[in-house]
């Protein structure tokens, strides 16, 4: 763990990555604060945990909720070292058929929030020199994504968002990490309208096995984590490709997803 992480704010914590990440790190002993909209999903998992637990209902896309949550991530009582910026959604699908307003939520929660609840406890972090925050992004970020335009292009914004603020603040012993997962099997697909075919649900990667080499990569104070070598490929190709293939292969996978 970089520095010594106490306590931790975890983003959609009710399913998912979000989950995983509460179970590894109360593992550690690290205290937790859970937010999500679920409130009785929340109180379940923090029964099961063996740490001190707070539970803050929220959804993220409301500005009274996001103003509380904000408010405890900036708190100087019982302090915040750790922000697991992870709750988000996608939609598969050709960007005109999409419903604007499921669209600019998900801009919304995946890259509004997420920049005010780093906002909210960078300072304190940077003061108190220690801990950090874990942006949960996506391989989907490393490219556009015709079919799940606006879920990459928010992707894209926490790509480069987390790895700019990580050189901000790597020397004052903060660090900010970009988790770039790639298909992991949650609830995002069914609330994404995502239909991965049979060959890529067999590669799909456990929250758990996500969360394991997340926390890693964050012990070494790295500022990227992509788990699975399967996906470390994926975004290297990215990187090298010219930019129309990458665009054609990415639309042609993409639509089949959203089919
Ligand atoms: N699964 C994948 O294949 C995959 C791949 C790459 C990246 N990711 C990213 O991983 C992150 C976690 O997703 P997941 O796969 O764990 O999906 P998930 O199981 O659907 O979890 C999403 C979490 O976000 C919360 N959430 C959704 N809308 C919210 C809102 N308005 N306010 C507060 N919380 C909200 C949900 O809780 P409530 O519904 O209770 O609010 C839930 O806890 C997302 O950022 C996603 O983009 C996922």
């Amino acid at each position: 763990m970089q520095g010594r992480v106490q306590r931790a704010l975890i983003t959609g914590a009710s399913s998912g990555i979000g989950e995983a990440f509460a179970h590894h790190l109360a593992d550690r002993g690290v205290e937790l604060v859970l937010v999500a909209r679920r409130e009785d999903r929340l109180r379940a998992l923090a029964g099961t945990l063996q740490v001190a637990t707070e539970v803050v209902p929220a959804d993220l896309t409301d500005d009274a909720d996001l103003g509380r949550v904000e408010a405890r991530l900036a708190a100087a009582h019982a302090p915040i070292d750790l922000l697991v910026n992870n709750a988000g959604y996608g939609a598969y699908g050709a960007f005109a058929d999409l419903g604007a307003n499921r669209q600019v939520g998900m801009v919304e929660l995946n890259t509004i929030a997420l920049l005010r609840c780093a906002r909210a406890v960078l300072p304190g972090l940077v003061a108190r020199g220690t801990g950090g925050i874990i942006n949960v992004g996506s391989v989907a970020g490393a490219q556009p994504d015709p079919f799940a335009a606006t879920y990459g292009a928010t992707k894209a914004f926490v790509s480069s968002f987390s790895q700019a603020v990580h050189e901000e603040v790597r020397a004052e012993g903060v660090t900010v990490m970009l988790l770039a997962p790639g298909l992991t099997t949650t609830e995002f697909a069914e609330v994404s309208d995502l239909h991965a075919p049979s060959g890529a649900a067999r590669v799909a990667m456990s929250a758990d096995e996500v969360v394991a080499a997340a926390l890693r990569d964050f012990a070494r104070g790295r500022a990227v984590s992509v788990p699975g070598s399967g996906n470390r490929l994926v975004v290297a190709a990215a990187g090298v490709s010219p930019d129309g293939i990458t665009r054609r292969v990415s639309g042609w996978m993409h639509r089949r997803m959203s089919a």
